[in-house]
């Protein structure tokens, strides 16, 4: 191992070896070394809140005991042979998985990253329908390679190259920034209505599948009023398009009611993809699908890595880990904990223009009071002095203003009032500035 560099060394050797592409969240980063629990700690043993899980990923803690032993065992007795071999923690984690899914999902491909388990999943579809067409939300977020990319419907992450094709966007549940310009009370779902207009105006009326995020994370914790996606799978099954949820951010008890945040729509899928939180950090993702489904795609798949012997003791660990520790019940307690919170906050603070989410898949909007004008340099001002406050809390959304806090799900009610109180002191810094110009 090289030896430990200080972080303004650390950065500069990063803008000469990495591409620049790769942002940073911060403008002065701190060098992390080490995490335990709920906390990241920096080369000079600085401690930091972590209210941002490695973007949504570190869902038991920061080198959770249970899970490294699960690990750390596998590790030392087999690490790899790839799915043509016969393994057993790849099948036990597709039994696991089909264990906590709801409805008749059941079938899994396991991959290192939810980019590939939504590649599976659009593959899958369009081989089962032989159909081609997809349906994406707008603001959504799907991962990074060309397809996914091309699904991707935020400017900030889509390369200025030439896009897959077949791909229709819908408008989505945003109520704060209500596309038809509605509300939720008289709206009479005319977002989740708009699937039928795309199907009939942007595709030739028979597309294979749409895929969704239940909240939208890279989106900015955008949460569909109650009923959305009922009323959207309504639409879906008249037109014979098959339903994919992308779980990678909020799955396995994140949104704190259930293992999937599907399932607060009460909507099963035919696919759904997950990865982050599956893996507490270790590269996995997974697409698991209905035997309807994934029984017509017999021609051959193979992923070298995916299901590999230690993500996959990993992902059961994790597993167990959540459903033993009752972290989706903790999700949910410190979950509405922390949104009553930043809603007091709010009353405060009329730049929050909008708190939502659920569990602990939670996010605010910073906006000109009356205008909603988005306020994104504001929001990164919130970010960094947090940060100098040492809590970590992450920023998102398609105008780069929502602050996003997702942490481990084993945090406590007393680390939520830490991070308000930081949040706080930023705001009050923040709409001090904003005053004074
Ligand atoms: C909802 C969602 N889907 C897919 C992905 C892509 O996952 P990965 O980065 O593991 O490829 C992400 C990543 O942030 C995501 O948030």
């Amino acid at each position: 191992m090289s030896k430990l560099l200080n972080r303004e060394e650390l950065k500069s050797k990063r803008d000469k070896y990495m591409v620049s592409g790769m942002k940073q969240l911060y403008a002065e980063p701190p060098h992390f070394v080490r995490g335990q629990a709920q906390f990241l700690y920096d080369e000079q043993g600085n401690e930091y809140l972590d209210m941002f899980a490695g973007i949504v990923t570190v869902s038991v803690g920061h080198c959770n005991p249970k899970v490294l032993e699960a690990t750390t065992k596998q590790l030392q007795t087999l690490q790899h042979t790839s799915t043509i071999f016969l393994t057993q923690p790849m099948v036990d984690l597709a039994e696991k998985l089909a264990d906590i899914t709801p409805g008749e999902l059941s079938k899994s491909f396991i991959t290192n990253s939810g980019t590939e388990a939504n590649e599976a999943a659009i593959s899958m579809a369009r081989v089962a329908t032989g159909r081609h067409e997809v349906l994406v939300l707008k603001h959504s977020y799907h991962g990074q390679s060309h397809l996914v990319t091309s699904m991707t419907a935020n400017q900030n992450y889509r390369q200025p190259t030439m896009p897959a094709s077949g791909i229709a966007f819908v408008e989505n549940a945003y109520c704060y920034r209500c596309p038809f310009k509605k509300t939720p009370e008289t709206c009479n779902f005319e977002c989740a209505r708009d699937v039928e207009h795309v199907i009939q105006t942007q595709t030739s009326g028979q597309p294979a599948v749409m895929i969704a995020e239940p909240i939208q994370g890279v989106g900015g914790a955008i949460t569909p009023p109650d009923g959305y996606f009922q009323e959207v799978k309504k639409i879906l099954d008249n037109y014979g398009v098959l339903f994919i949820a992308d779980e990678v951010q909020t799955g396995f008890g994140r949104t704190g009611y259930h293992m999937f945040g599907i399932s607060n729509w009460d909507v099963q899928p035919d696919f759904m993809t997950m990865a982050k939180g599956l893996g507490n950090g270790l590269p996995i993702g997974a697409c698991i699908a209905t035997p309807a489904v994934a029984d017509k795609c017999q021609k051959a798949v193979i992923n070298t890595f995916g299901g590999n012997p230690v993500s996959a003791a990993t992902g059961i660990a994790v597993i167990d880990t959540i459903v033993e520790d009752k972290l989706m019940e903790n999700a949910r307690v410190v979950g509405e904990y922390l949104l009553e919170g930043l809603r007091d906050l709010q009353k405060s603070f009329p730049i929050i223009g909008d708190v939502r989410g659920k569990g602990l898949m939670v996010g605010f909007e910073i906006a000109e009071p009356g205008t909603k004008r988005p306020m994104p340099a504001e929001c990164s001002r919130i970010v960094e002095l947090a940060k100098e406050n040492k809590v970590v809390i992450g920023k998102g959304g398609l105008y780069g203003n929502t602050i996003r806090i997702k942490p481990p799900l084993t945090i406590t009610k007393q680390d939520v009032d830490r991070c308000l109180s930081v949040v706080r002191k930023a705001l009050e810094s923040v709409c001090a500035v904003t005053a004074r110009n």
